[in-house]
């Protein structure tokens, strides 16, 4: 084969090799330019939703302590809720609130949830762990229960509790916000369980938990009416055909057991 035939064959390739590199460099640079500028974009965007969907929730907090301060008649509130306030001053020595609190291993700037926060008797407790840096969202259905829960905040002084009025298949909590959600003889309450459990699985942050704390139903002894206890194989029957993974019990308190999932 002649020479040059070869030398031209050979350049011709080379040349060829050169303008694909060149094409495909450029192909590359342009898709990572691409992909900056529409991460720069919808990041900022969806961080200012979630900021705008927490302010309103605020916003929406405020108004509601104060409609609910302006309305409250204590004969509104459900019989069970009526006992449960009478009860106030026996549950530190019943329940041992202080160990249920610390059992929780909250922190400083985490936020929590105290759904079905009643008067706020769990709340107030949390709302000291988590301190100034940390929030405490407390829902309740009833806005009398809230109404209360105001009132008891006023008295400790506390500013970083946030009262949500719910729905009864909604705690209407912002997503992916809480460190621990808590539901203090609350779920075997909820007329919606299957619901309020979806709704929650949304607001709790992938590492987030959830705990019950309920009257246990495997202790026949503890003098609480059957209908308020819980078991728990009942509790995990119900929270694991909702996705949630069991983490375990801790069992220290005198009459109730605290049951832990993870979502
Ligand atoms: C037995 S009380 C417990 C209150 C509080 N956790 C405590 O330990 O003092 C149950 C509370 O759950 C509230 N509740 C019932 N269904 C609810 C729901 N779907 N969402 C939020 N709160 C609910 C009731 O209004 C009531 O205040």
């Amino acid at each position: 084969m002649p020479q040059p035939f070869l030398v031209s064959l050979r350049r011709s390739i080379s040349s060829a090799i050169c303008t694909t590199k060149v094409r495909t460099r450029l192909v590359l640079a342009f898709a990572y330019v691409l992909i900056t500028v529409i991460v720069a974009l919808t990041v900022p965007l969806a961080v200012n939703q979630r900021e705008r969907a927490e302010s309103d929730l605020l916003g929406q907090a405020k108004v509601t302590a104060q409609a609910i301060a302006a309305s409250f008649d204590e004969a509104s509130l459900a019989p069970a809720s009526r006992d449960r306030l009478a009860r106030q001053a026996e549950r530190d020595a019943e329940e041992s609130t202080g160990v249920a609190v610390r059992a929780l291993g909250l922190g400083p700037g985490q936020v929590v949830a105290d759904i079905g926060a009643g008067s706020g008797y769990y709340t107030v407790r949390m709302a000291r762990e988590v301190g100034p840096t940390g929030k405490v969202y407390a829902t309740d259905v009833q806005p009398g229960m809230l109404r209360l829960l105001v009132r008891r905040l006023d008295q400790a002084g506390l500013t970083n509790v946030v009262p949500v009025l719910g729905a009864v298949d909604d705690p209407k909590l912002p997503e992916e916000a809480l460190d621990l959600a808590l539901m203090v003889d609350v779920y075997h309450e909820l007329s919606r369980p299957q619901e309020v459990l979806r709704n929650l699985r949304t607001a709790l942050k992938p590492d987030g938990r959830l705990v019950l704390i309920e009257f246990r139903k495997e202790s026949s002894w503890v003098p609480i009416r059957e209908e308020h206890k819980m078991s728990v194989k009942e509790a995990r029957i119900e929270l694991e055909a909702e996705g949630y993974r069991f983490d375990g019990v801790i069992d220290i308190l005198p009459w109730q057991h605290i049951l832990v999932f993870k979502p």
